[in-house]
């Protein structure tokens, strides 16, 4: 069933435990990650980044992920993850997804604050949830452009929640997107502070690479969404590779069911640890 993401941050607060928002580029990724959710009977965030959009139309993507939740046999949450333009957050909440991000984090408070409060009303519109971010978290999620880590001021984290009214954090504590060169040391007394200053969910972006320990203990001290894309993408390209090797012959179907089923295994580990289990 779709469902608002605040709801399924909410529950995980409740439970203790953490949310995996899974990035997805395609049916295979889409279907892996909801049977690995339904097989663990798990809620789960299936989102996309506006710069994926290239390779994965919104107008083709969208539509897919919505009908995906609303069919799954778990809650499930459709989310536009780092929102570039107001234009396509107001696309993806026309689609139907019940969450959205713009990421304001490169830009000044004053402006990041301005455009979030722009975001919390669009999204108020459809009773969507926003997700906004405040620090630099590393990496760039496929650019080139390598961002310099900044960690979030726990103050600052509390003004801007109250000033945006938004209903989910994502934090900067040392964290990047994409595969880590070196395991990241992170800044958990930072987050501890965060977590005191502010009152609603805590997001961990950069979820690729970081070991179950950090997992646990970052939701020990607040977060209730963590984002993995890099790992995702990479069991697609893995599973489909090690297909093609045993069987060159493979004709599509076979190398179709063999991506889905990567992703699947690559969702099944994640959400077991989120589980706290
Ligand atoms: P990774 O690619 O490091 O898993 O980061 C995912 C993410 O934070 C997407 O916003």
């Amino acid at each position: 069933m779709l469902v608002p993401m605040k709801r399924l941050l909410i529950e995980a607060e409740k439970q203790n435990r953490a949310v995996g928002a899974f990035s997805v580029g395609n049916m295979e990724m889409v279907m892996g990650v909801i049977r690995a959710a339904e097989a663990l009977r798990t809620p789960v965030i299936l989102q996309i980044a506006e710069k994926r959009l290239k390779n994965s139309p919104l107008e083709l993507m969208g539509p897919m992920m919505v009908s995906a939740a609303k069919n799954a046999g778990v809650d499930v949450a459709v989310h536009l993850d780092h929102g570039l333009t107001l234009d396509c957050v107001k696309t993806a909440l026309g689609l139907g997804f019940s969450s959205v991000m713009l990421d304001g984090s490169l830009l000044s408070y004053e402006e990041n604050v301005a455009v979030t409060k722009e975001v919390v009303f669009l999204a108020s519109q459809t009773g969507a949830t926003v997700e906004a971010e405040l620090g630099v978290v590393g990496g760039n999620e496929g650019d080139t452009a390598e961002h310099i880590i900044t960690c979030t001021d726990p103050d600052t984290a509390a003004d801007f929640c109250s000033r945006t009214g938004i209903d989910a954090l994502a934090v900067a504590i040392g964290n990047a997107h994409g595969n880590y060169p070196v395991l990241p040391a992170l800044r958990f007394d930072v987050l501890e502070e965060i977590n005191k200053k502010t009152v609603i969910p805590l997001v961990l972006h950069g979820g690729t690479g970081m070991t179950d320990g950090m997992f646990r203990r970052a939701i020990s001290l607040g977060i209730r969404k963590i984002n993995i894309a890099t790992a995702g993408f990479d069991a697609y390209v893995r599973a489909s590779d090690a297909c093609l090797k045993k069987s060159p012959a493979a004709d599509w179907f076979t190398l179709s069911a063999a991506a889905a089923e990567g992703v699947y295994n690559n969702t099944v580990r994640h959400i077991k640890i989120f589980n706290m289990e």
